[in-house]
């Protein structure tokens, strides 16, 4: 079944089209990752379909439902989650209270959104932070925080944008076997990220895009050796490791 489906999505900055009549699908169950060049229209692409900016033109379903005109907030209560590149955490708060923050989206029960709330901990191995203020959190742990509290939301679609930029190689590797871990928890995923090591480990698919349009499709290894994708994004000098 597909979760998400992008028809023909266009946004328009003024006289910059930063995405140009863009198709994807999404299968459910299944990590996508979205590539491309620094401006390609990728962070965009994710906030058409968070309803952050209504698209140009071009439709958007989640689940068979047509979303391209709704509000955030309203999105995120039937089930599509996402991250945002700058991390927006309330930093004077601890990492307990901001995950409890968003699971209010789903109870009006204190205790309920305390107990959800160190689930989620525990399951990202984040527990023994839970009383740190997010204000003092490395930014490995930041990252953490805004992928603990997109899942206090409890969605089906989660919508990852460079969870892992700027982090250490041994964190990259926690952070894919956390999102692998997302995923086998029954929760799509949606992600765009720079560092392909980590891409090529985690994807079942990949799209790229260049200017605001798809320039090609397929799966981690095909992608990884194909002559328009080295030529606009990987360069010449990449090899699949
Ligand atoms: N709110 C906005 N107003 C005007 N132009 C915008 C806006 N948001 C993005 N753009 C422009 O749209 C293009 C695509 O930007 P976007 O942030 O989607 O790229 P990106 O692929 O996410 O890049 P990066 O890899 O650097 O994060 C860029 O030229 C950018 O300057
Ligand atoms: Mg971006």
């Amino acid at each position: 079944m597909n979760i998400l489906k992008l028809q023909n999505i266009t946004m328009d900055f003024g006289g910059l089209r930063a995405v140009n009549s863009l198709n994807i699908i999404i299968k459910q169950g299944e990590i996508l990752a979205l590539i491309g060049p620094n401006g390609a229209g990728k962070s965009t692409v994710f906030n058409c379909i968070a309803g952050v900016y209504k698209p140009t033109a071009g439709e958007i379903y989640f689940k068979n439902k047509k979303i391209d005109r709704q509000k955030p907030w309203n999105l995120c209560k039937t089930g599509l989650a996402r991250t945002f590149q700058i991390v927006k955490p309330f930093t004077s708060k601890t990492v307990l209270y901001n995950v409890m923050t968003a699971t209010f989206l789903k109870t009006s029960s204190i205790k309920t959104a305390e107990k959800k709330a160190l689930d989620i901990l525990q399951l990202f191995n984040f527990a023994d932070k839970k009383d740190v203020k997010a204000g003092n959190l490395t930014i490995a742990d930041l990252k953490r925080l805004e992928i603990a509290r997109a899942m206090a939301t409890e969605p089906k679609l989660l919508l990852l944008d460079e969870v892992m930029a700027g982090l250490r190689p041994s964190e990259v590797d926690d952070m894919v076997s956390v999102i692998k871990q997302v995923r086998d928890s029954g929760v799509t995923i949606f992600v765009i990220e720079h560092i392909m090591r980590a891409i090529m480990a985690l994807s079942d698919n990949i799209v790229v895009i260049q200017f605001g349009k798809k320039i090609a499709q397929g799966l981690p290894a095909e992608i990884a050796k194909d002559e328009k994708v080295i030529k606009a994004y990987l360069g010449d000098d990449y090899e699949l490791s």
